[in-house]
């Protein structure tokens, strides 16, 4: 079967590749499902693996297929698949247990293992294949209303990993009702932040580079956040004029801006640090009041990668919200489709900032 692959290491060895289609032998007890894949998104992290800074084969292995924004529909499963038959849409989750007691218990989005297994990432093929399949505990079922939008699901399961995690948190607080909140980065997650914050109720400030009008913050503001540039205000500045945060996402890949939030961030809030950086870049932060601060407010900072399943279907869940509380608000951030594997070039090409791609994507057959 055709796929999209690189050589992980080598820059720009992205490539149209013939590899074997996989087998429902490979998944065991009967828990395999085989899914066409129909739509999938890439991202940031697929332009650094393309770039050879990120990502590795399967052992033994040459090429990596990419591709972790996954949606596809059943094709076939096993004897012992009861909960997903031929025809449902699913969405495949990206990370697989490796080792460690967190992978072992069913959370390998925790895992303690230096190595981790993510499926167009790290030492597992991924999504953009004609098909793919998977053992059914990893794909996640999405309703045919929301079939369009699916491949934004992935994305979604950062903010939502984000807030479950703040809640359970903030649990020590006993009672926690944040109102004044603040998504950092407008690109693809940074807006679902912003819709997922909205959907919950609160106020949400959305803060990018760009000032309007732009693309980015009309939907922004069509779900009723306020849009900051910061070339015209900080995150810093906002907070001061305007008041303290309760709850910061920071989504740009801007590392700094880590810092700001953290003297922008109120008493008993958080920060949710969800950017992957893999630079080198260092600042000056005001070390001392910054601690003292966080010590005298009960501040938290929290890092957090890739997803569980809690939160892939608490994604599916918001998604199907959001078409019925901002109906067609979702499918304005599908900006880039790319038709068919062969035109993988395009892909890449609509990710560079140039092109303004808010979710950029590969058509891969028919829904
Ligand atoms: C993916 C996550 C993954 C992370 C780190 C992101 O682009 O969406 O699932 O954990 O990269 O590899
Ligand atoms: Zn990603």
């Amino acid at each position: 079967m055709k796929a999209i692959a690189v050589r992980p290491g080598q820059p720009n060895s992205v490539h149209l590749a013939e590899v074997p289609t996989p087998s429902m032998a490979s998944i065991p007890d009967g828990r395999g499902v085989r899914v066409r894949m129909l739509r999938v998104g890439i991202d940031g992290t697929d332009k650094e693996i393309n770039e050879g800074l990120y990502g590795a084969p399967p052992p033994g292995e040459e090429i990596l297929v990419i591709g972790h924004e996954g949606f596809g529909r059943v094709e076939e499963v096993g004897s012992e698949v009861s909960d997903l038959s031929p025809d449902d849409y699913v969405v495949p989750m990206v990370r697989r247990p490796g080792g460690s007691l967190y992978d072992r218990i069913g959370f390998p989005d925790l895992s303690t293992d230096e190595t981790y297994y993510e499926r167009g990432i790290n030492f597992l093929h991924g999504y953009l294949a004609e098909e793919v399949v998977d053992d059914a505990s990893y794909l996640v079922k999405v309703p045919p209303s929301l079939k369009e939008v699916g491949v934004l699901v992935e994305p979604t399961t950062v903010a939502e990993k984000g807030w479950r995690q703040a809640v359970e948190i903030q649990r020590r607080l006993r009672l926690w009702r944040p109102q004044r909140t603040a998504v950092l980065g407008a690109g693809t997650i940074g807006l679902l932040a912003t819709l997922i914050f909205r959907l919950r109720g609160f106020d949400v400030t959305t803060f990018a580079r760009t000032k309007k009008p732009y693309l980015n913050t009309d939907l922004a503001e069509a779900v009723g956040a306020r849009y900051y540039s910061t070339q015209e205000i900080s995150l810093l500045e906002a907070a001061n004029r305007e008041g303290p945060f309760d709850m910061i996402l920071e989504a740009t890949g801007y590392s700094p801006l880590a810092f700001e939030a953290m003297e922008a961030v109120g008493k008993n809030g958080i920060i949710i640090l969800s950017s992957v950086t893999g630079g080198d870049r260092k600042v000056e932060v005001p070390a001392d009041r910054i601690n003292l601060e966080f010590v005298l407010g009960n501040k938290v900072a929290v890092g957090i990668v890739s997803a569980g399943r809690d939160d892939f279907e608490a994604a599916v869940r918001d998604l199907a919200h959001a078409e019925a509380a901002y109906p067609g608000w979702l499918k304005r951030l599908l900006t880039h489709a790319v038709q068919g594997l062969e035109n993988y070039p395009l892909l890449f090409n609509d990710l560079t900032e140039e092109k303004e791609a808010i979710k950029v994507y590969c058509d891969i057959a028919e829904f």
